[in-house]
């Protein structure tokens, strides 16, 4: 299984011919797949990842049982339900509730990633469960960094060096600089990670929203031993 990064979604032009029938790994890891994993973790019945506001508001007004998440530049959307701070998402409020999510980045990715064969979304809170999965499927594997409006962010190009560095311990191969100079990245924070995203953008963005204590769900390890899977237009949990 050969391994390919995409730092960000600006740069998948160069890989969309290639991505038929291969894995994609979507990567947000502030915040949007981390609140993805988050709703299913919490017993969501179903999430629905769509590009746009308006997607969202009318799939609302067809069906007013539908719950709406999700945000632009970072803050809930006047008239959502949520915004996307995966401590939103809580057993009871999603629990057997079908959402739909829209964010700035992440379901943006998503949406570029559909030629696929298997499409993965999550985060640290799920690694493991990621690895095994991309492993199993034993087919070329895309990591996706949904980055931020287009320019690379160091939370995603992190969890890519620490996913390509798990596979490549599977036998994955590395194909590409931006795959080695992400696991760089990660050798560099991996004892470390609040510390070395400290200066981030997107932490000083939180900082700036009082959204520090995201970090804490999104930053932290396998709080869930579920992978989740992009079919037929929505997210399903797979249990690994
Ligand atoms: C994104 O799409 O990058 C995130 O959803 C942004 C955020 O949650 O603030």
């Amino acid at each position: 299984m050969k391994i390919h990064t995409i730092l960000s979604p600006q740069l998948f032009s160069l890989f969309a011919k290639d991505i038929a029938n291969k894995q994609v790994l979507i990567i947000d890891i502030l915040r949007a797949t981390t609140s993805m994993v988050v709703m299913l973790e919490n017993g969501a019945e179903s999430v629905k990842p769509v590009a746009g506001v308006e997607e969202a508001m009318r799939l609302k007004n067809e069906n007013p049982a539908l719950l709406i998440a999700g945000e632009r530049n970072g803050f809930k959307v006047d008239g959502f339900d949520f915004g996307n701070s995966p401590q939103e998402f809580t057993e009871e409020k999603v629990q057997g509730k079908s959402l739909v999510i829209t964010t700035t980045n992440g379901t943006q990715a998503l949406s570029l990633s559909l030629e696929a064969s298997h499409i993965w979304v999550g985060g640290f809170l799920n690694m493991d469960a990621l690895v095994k999965v991309i492993a199993n499927t034993q087919k070329d594997v895309y990591l996706f960094c949904a980055g931020w409006k287009g320019h690379v962010n160091l939370e995603d190009t992190l969890f890519a060096g620490a996913v390509a560095d798990a596979l490549v311990k599977l036998g994955g191969v590395v194909s590409d600089d931006a795959t080695r100079a992400a696991m760089g990245l990660w050798g560099i924070a991996q004892d470390d990670l609040q510390g070395f995203l400290s200066e981030a953008s997107h932490v000083q963005r939180f900082q700036s929203m009082h959204a520090e204590s995201d970090l804490d769900v999104c930053l932290k390890f396998n709080t869930s031993n579920k992978a989740v899977a992009y079919e037929n237009g929505v997210l399903v949990a797979i249990p690994s």
